[in-house]
């Protein structure tokens, strides 16, 4: 993935009402849909499951963006994998600290035909990927502690981005870098050292497909220019 990208978080849509919502990003250009999911044990909210993931894919043919926040990922991540519909650019996220075997998890979302997420908390520091490096597809840094959309910003994470990128470049591999949590266009600037942004409540706003629309296009193109000017 060479160009920057705003990935909107479903999080922050009505839920009652994905449709028009999810429909109106993918008008004004969105080509990566982030969707959480929460079991109520690795996080305290439980937001949906596979049944909800191939209503979305019904709904639109963009890549997925499956974050899943789950305490037992490899036992669910077959059912993911279907319902999404294994598009060749969707990606499946998994949280290192929700992960025994990580490597092995990998190997299995690569086996499902996925793109293959770790996901790491702001408590977590990036030295824990080394070893995996030459397996994952893209790193998510938790830029807030998991499990609500609307949060502030942890500056701090932010410091994580160039740590996580010296990691990828020393294993000779083109890692996507995202970050995740309190993103919005008042600090863009600096988030723009990564290449995926995940926005919720920057996006999403009072279920308003039109409002949601409009705040994509905005944060893309902000997110181009800066990228722009390198
Ligand atoms: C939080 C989720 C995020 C959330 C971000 O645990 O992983 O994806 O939707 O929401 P905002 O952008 O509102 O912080
Ligand atoms: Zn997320």
């Amino acid at each position: 993935m060479k160009l920057p990208q705003i990935t909107p978080s479903i999080l922050s849509a009505d839920f009652g009402n994905f449709r028009p919502e999810v429909e109106s990003v993918a008008a004004a250009g969105c080509e990566l849909l982030h969707v959480d999911v929460m079991d109520g044990h690795f996080v305290p909210v439980i937001t949906f499951g596979p049944a909800t993931v191939q209503a979305l894919r019904k709904t639109v043919d963009i890549p997925f963006d499956i974050h899943l926040m789950v305490t037992d990922p490899e036992a669910h991540m077959e059912q993911f994998a279907r319902a999404e519909g294994s598009h060749e650019y969707s990606f499946l996220t998994v949280h290192q600290e929700a992960c025994s075997h990580l490597h092995r998890t990998l190997e299995k979302i690569h086996r499902l035909g996925m793109k293959a997420g770790v996901a790491i908390n702001p408590g977590t520091a990036p030295s824990v990927l080394e070893a995996i490096m030459d397996q994952v597809d893209l790193v998510l840094i938790m830029t807030v502690d998991p499990g609500f959309g609307g949060q502030a910003c942890i500056n701090s994470c932010l410091d994580k981005i160039s740590v996580v990128r010296e990691m990828a470049r020393k294993a000779g591999r083109d890692v996507i870098i995202e970050l995740d949590g309190g993103i919005k266009l008042t600090n863009l600037d600096r988030a723009a050292a990564a290449d995926v942004l995940v926005m919720g409540s920057a996006v999403f706003q009072g279920g308003d497909p039109e409002i949601a629309g409009r705040n994509f296009r905005e944060a893309q193109k902000a997110f181009e220019e800066i990228y722009s000017r390198g």
